[in-house]
């Protein structure tokens, strides 16, 4: 079975739906999936100076373990969440993204399939340019990058070919059919991709045997 680690950090739960979304879709495709969300990394004082993002936080902890270091090497693929902050990736999830430097290091990470997803609150807030600022560590990381394209007819309607999309509208809109549907898509797609590399992987070590 073709296993795949999706890790979100969401407050709100825009992103967390997109997850559910990419996480049905790469069950659909015969996928083992573990979805995992970032822990907070702000100080206690600043979480509870926001009316709900403790006890947000707190709801979506009981649904999400965190994510650990061998949920990554477990991974066949890794497919990354985030709200946008400023127009790039949220520091709960860079700061699990940075953990993995013992992986890199072994060279564990490499060739196993990267994909991102992401939540803005406005229309140009920065989701296309949050994606490829994930592009970055992924292309470090050693991972083979899955863009979604307009390889499905999802496409047309919603997203991005960087990865699937949501704009929340200051938190009061949830992602629609259309949004859900490209995340779903990217589900798919992820895991076919990673199962294919998989395979190549096999065919390599059984023709040097
Ligand atoms: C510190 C901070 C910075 C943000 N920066 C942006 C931004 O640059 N553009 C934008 O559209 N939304 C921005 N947002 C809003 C969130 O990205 C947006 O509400 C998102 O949909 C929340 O996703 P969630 O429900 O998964 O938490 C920011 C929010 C915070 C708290």
């Amino acid at each position: 079975m073709t296993k795949v680690l999706i890790v979100f950090y969401s407050r709100n739960g825009s992103t967390e739906a997109l997850a559910n979304a990419v996480a049905e879709g790469a069950r659909r495709q015969g996928a083992e999936v573990r979805l995992r969300r970032a822990r907070e990394v702000a100080p206690p004082e600043v979480i509870a100076s926001v009316p709900g993002w403790a006890e947000a936080a707190g709801a979506m902890n009981d649904r999400f373990e965190a994510p650990t270091e061998a949920d990554a090497e477990w991974a066949d693929a890794i497919v990354f969440g985030t709200p946008t902050r400023f127009g790039s990736i949220a520091s709960e999830l860079k700061a699990y993204i940075d953990s993995l430097g013992g992986l890199w290091f072994q060279g564990k990470l490499n060739g196993k399939a990267g994909s991102v997803f992401c939540s803005t609150s406005s229309k140009h807030g920065g989701n296309e340019a949050t994606l490829l600022s994930i592009y970055a560590p992924m292309a470090h990381l050693g991972l083979i990058i899955v863009p979604l394209g307009y390889a499905d007819p999802a496409m047309f309607k919603a997203g991005t070919p960087y990865g699937a999309t949501h704009v929340s509208a200051l938190d009061t809109l949830k992602p629609d059919e259309e949004h859900l549907a490209v995340a779903e898509f990217q589900g798919r797609r992820v895991a076919e991709v990673a199962r294919a590399l998989i395979e190549n992987r096999s065919q390599q070590a059984e023709a040097a045997e």
